[in-house]
């Protein structure tokens, strides 16, 4: 199949004024793109034409190239990881656009996630948020059985939803406000359902939504565009979680 492609191009980091003056939408053609191609591999494919013709490769991030890492993400056509619902951009197939298509591709657009080059964002900003308190501390010792610490199947269901978020960032880039909830959702609703997340449930729900609003993520205006886009399709009830979470954080506190 033939596709053109509009890619953003973008050669330094972003310099937080207007993004236009950053970089700008480059026209590419492929002749020879497979249907079962991932749309990374047809990315592969362009970049080693560049190659061989001396011009730059188009930097994209990616790992796993199956759904796990989160660190593939780009907007396609408009749409956060593209047009199919509850997939990544690794796991979008070429067999989803047709024959001749032309496809506008682009970085997540926020503030809290700086372009480094090209399509890549810096989202360190969400390291900073798990490394606020989206973690359980342990004393090591010998192993524990599994089944220890009985957990309601109920409150393991709605932990185990949370807990497939892969940190990607298609909910900020979809949300007009640039709101991180969902992601930050998803790591209180994880751990607040579960025993072990007990003993820190108070500074954690506290500590991860002020580091949110210090990264610069806007508020929640209930758009549900994050809910949409999710590759995980982790629910917006986890945002509702959030705020239940820290309004009870600070009544003990208080
Ligand atoms: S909540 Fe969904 S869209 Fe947001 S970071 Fe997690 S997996 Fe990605
Ligand atoms: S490359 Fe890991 S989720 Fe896409």
């Amino acid at each position: 199949m033939k596709v053109t492609l509009n890619i953003w191009r973008q050669s330094k980091q972003s310099t937080k004024q207007d993004f236009k003056q950053d970089g700008k939408m480059v026209r590419y053609e492929l002749d020879d793109v497979a249907s079962d191609m991932s749309f990374l591999e047809m990315l592969d494919v362009l970049n080693e034409g560049l190659i061989k013709k001396g011009e730059e490769p188009v930097a994209f991030d990616h790992d796993c190239r199956e759904g796990i890492c989160g660190s593939c993400g780009v907007m396609i056509d408009g749409v956060a990881h593209g047009p199919e619902k509850g997939t990544t951009t690794c796991q979008l197939h070429m067999r989803s656009f047709q024959d001749g298509a032309e496809i506008y591709v682009e970085p997540w657009r926020a503030a809290a996630f700086p372009v480094v080059r090209d399509l890549v964002v810096n989202r360190s900003a969400f390291d900073r948020v798990v490394q606020a308190g989206a973690y359980i501390s342990v004393n090591t010792g010998a192993p524990k059985d599994a089944n220890a610490i009985p957990v309601p199947k109920a409150d393991a269901d709605r932990a185990f939803d949370a807990a497939t978020c892969i940190g990607c960032g298609a909910c900020v880039a979809s949300c007009k406000n640039a709101s991180a909830m969902l992601f930050v959702g998803a790591k209180v609703s994880h751990f607040a359902h579960l025993p072990q997340g007990q003993v820190e449930r108070e500074t954690r729900a506290r500590n991860l939504v002020e580091q949110m609003d210090a990264e610069g993520f806007g508020n929640c205006t209930n758009q549900y565009e994050c809910e949409a886009v999710c590759p995980k399709e982790i629910p917006v009830r986890v945002i509702a979680d959030m705020n239940r979470e820290f309004v009870r954080a600070k009544a003990v506190e208080e």
